[in-house]
């Protein structure tokens, strides 16, 4: 799709910009449940990515998190967090970001990430590799558990916090070491460049991993379901590595 990677950079260094200049200061918070809040920063980030893309590709839908769907004519969609990391930010806790997708047909075929705080911008075009800042990037080259630095989430609600207790009880014991650090589109892009060796978590969102599954796979990573099965953005859980310690996490999440 001609220009949409200059308009999904542009808008995603614009609103992450706008997050930025908004960390410390005042804003609105509101309940989405008991323990899952929403500013009114995710919501005016979310106008300016939404008027940026559809000025530009008014046919196409649109898929965010805070509004409601779109549905265009054509066979693409946006898929948008205009904040993956809400909580940090409204802690004033660094780890946060944008992430828009694009899908044609089902299919990712665009993914920027943009973490505002240290100005990383990474982004993915299906079969062209990932990038953080314009240069090309790999996942790590750990082989096994025992060596790895792992991440993962705890999505709201308690049902799926309690579910994921257990993996990372066990993960937590046989890897090196397990961060959680709060931000998913993030995570992914950490184990694209090799930072983490893998990521799991449960209950996801499209839009918490759909520009982020294709920086991964791009950097030579690999994204599944705990059953090793294809990964889409519309399933819940998602275990993605550096394709090395693939079937050994595998192995750790069927218990
Ligand atoms: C959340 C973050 C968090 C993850 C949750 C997500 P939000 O997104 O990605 O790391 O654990 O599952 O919902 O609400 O900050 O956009
Ligand atoms: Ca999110
Ligand atoms: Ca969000």
């Amino acid at each position: 799709m001609k220009n949409a990677k200059r308009i999904a950079i542009e808008a995603a260094l614009k609103s992450g910009r706008f997050i930025k200049e908004s960390v410390g200061k005042a804003y609105n918070v509101s309940y989405k449940g008991r323990d899952n809040i929403v500013t009114d920063i995710d919501k005016r980030s979310e106008k300016m990515i939404i008027d940026k893309i559809s000025s530009a590709f008014p046919e196409h839908s649109i898929l965010s998190e805070e509004s409601s769907p779109r549905s265009g004519t054509s066979p693409y969609r946006w898929i948008i967090d205009p904040l993956d990391g809400t909580t940090n930010f409204a802690h004033a806790f660094p780890f946060f970001c944008v992430s828009i997708g694009l899908e044609r047909s089902g299919v990712i075929e665009m993914g920027v990430v943009y973490d505002p705080m240290r100005d990383e911008l990474f982004h993915a075009e299906a079969g062209k590799g990932s990038y953080l800042n314009k240069k090309r990037i790999f996942v790590s080259k750990v082989r096994k558990i025992s060596e790895a630095f792992l991440a993962t989430g705890f999505s709201y609600g308690i049902t799926s916090k309690d579910r994921n207790i257990k993996h990372f009880r066990n993960l937590l014991i046989r890897s090196l070491a397990i961060r959680r650090a709060g931000s998913a589109a993030l995570d992914l892009c950490y184990v694209a460049c090799g930072r983490f060796d893998g990521f799991w978590e449960m209950n996801l969102h499209p839009w918490d991993s759909a520009a982020g599954l294709l920086i991964v796979r791009e950097a030579s990573g690999r994204v599944t379901k705990f059953d090793g099965s294809n990964y889409t953005p519309y399933d819940k859980d998602i275990l993605a590595t550096n394709g090395f310690i693939h079937n050994e996490m595998i192995k750790a999440l069927s218990k």
